[in-house]
């Protein structure tokens, strides 16, 4: 991996309908690198481009300017090798499909044989701790169930890198810190990096081991937070003077981003 990471960002700018009067800046000159096995955490207000910064990463947009490098590659040859899997706010599963077919289906759209394609579902639902659910369809599990099986899907490839927007947004807030120990024990297990957007100061302390603090109109990157807090992160984590810390220190840059915006 060339020393820039495995993932960087240069002078990337967004505008949508440039040629309009309805152009939008989303991104101004933004800078990232990521190195291989960081899970960092995109934070910022709603509109400030998270969503953006993710899904030009994952090829789902262009940037309007700057170069973008995923795994040493473009995203789009990213994307062909799939490198990486991608997680929404909303599950996504075909309904008509059983729990075990959701999850096989990149490994089928990817030409994988049958038995391979059994045993590295089984693998993965192992992981998300739904092995007995293979056989039920979507309708049949909770929320949360449904996105343990989303994560599943997008790990069934065995991608060097995870995009996660928002993928426990949806969940009660029981839920949501269920699977984000989860998704830690995923992270640890399976050594992916990971890019993950939340506007949940908490949820990003929990998760991160780096939370890049954006600012809206332009989105820009307004703080690089180191999070070094050990790990394994537990519930007890969560009650520890050094958790509030670091709480306290990303809401205090968050608000004077947000009181510097409204002076501007
Ligand atoms: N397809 C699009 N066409 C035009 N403008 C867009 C498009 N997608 C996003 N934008 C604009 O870009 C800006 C950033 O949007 P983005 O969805 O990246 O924000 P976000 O940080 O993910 O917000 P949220 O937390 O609400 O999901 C917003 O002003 C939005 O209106
Ligand atoms: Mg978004």
């Amino acid at each position: 991996m060339p020393e820039s990471g495995i993932i960087s960002v240069h002078g990337v700018t967004k505008e949508f309908n440039s040629a309009t009067d309805r152009s939008v800046t989303a991104l101004t000159d933004i800078d990232l690198t990521i190195a291989e096995g960081e899970f960092v955490s995109l934070l910022g207000p709603s509109g400030c481009g998270k969503s953006t910064l993710l899904r030009i990463l994952a090829d789902l947009t262009p940037p309007t300017a700057g170069t973008v490098q995923v795994n040493g590659k473009t995203p789009a040859a990213a994307r062909r090798d799939r490198d990486y899997g991608m997680v929404f706010q909303q599950a996504g599963l075909f309904e008509w499909r059983s729990v075990r077919r959701n999850v096989e289906l990149p490994l089928q759209v990817a030409g994988v044989a049958k038995e391979e394609r059994r045993n590295k579902a089984s693998a993965m639902l192992d992981l998300v701790r739904l092995e007995d659910f293979a056989s039920h369809f979507p309708w049949q599990l909770s929320g949360g169930m449904q996105q343990r099986v989303a994560i599943a899907r997008a790990l069934s490839a065995d991608p060097k890198i995870l995009f996660m927007d928002e993928p426990l947004g949806a969940l009660d807030e029981m839920n949501r810190e269920h699977l984000q120990a989860e998704l830690l024990r995923i992270w640890s297990d399976t050594r992916t990096t990971v890019v993950f957007v939340t506007h949940s100061i908490s949820e990003a302390v929990f998760l991160s081991s780096r939370i890049v603090v954006m600012s809206a109109r332009p989105g820009r990157i307004a703080a690089n937070i180191d999070v070094d807090l050990p790990y394994p992160r537990t519930a007890a984590t969560r009650t520890t003077p050094e958790f509030f810390e670091k709480v306290t220190q990303v809401r205090t840059v968050l608000h004077g981003m947000l009181a510097a915006g409204e002076t501007s």
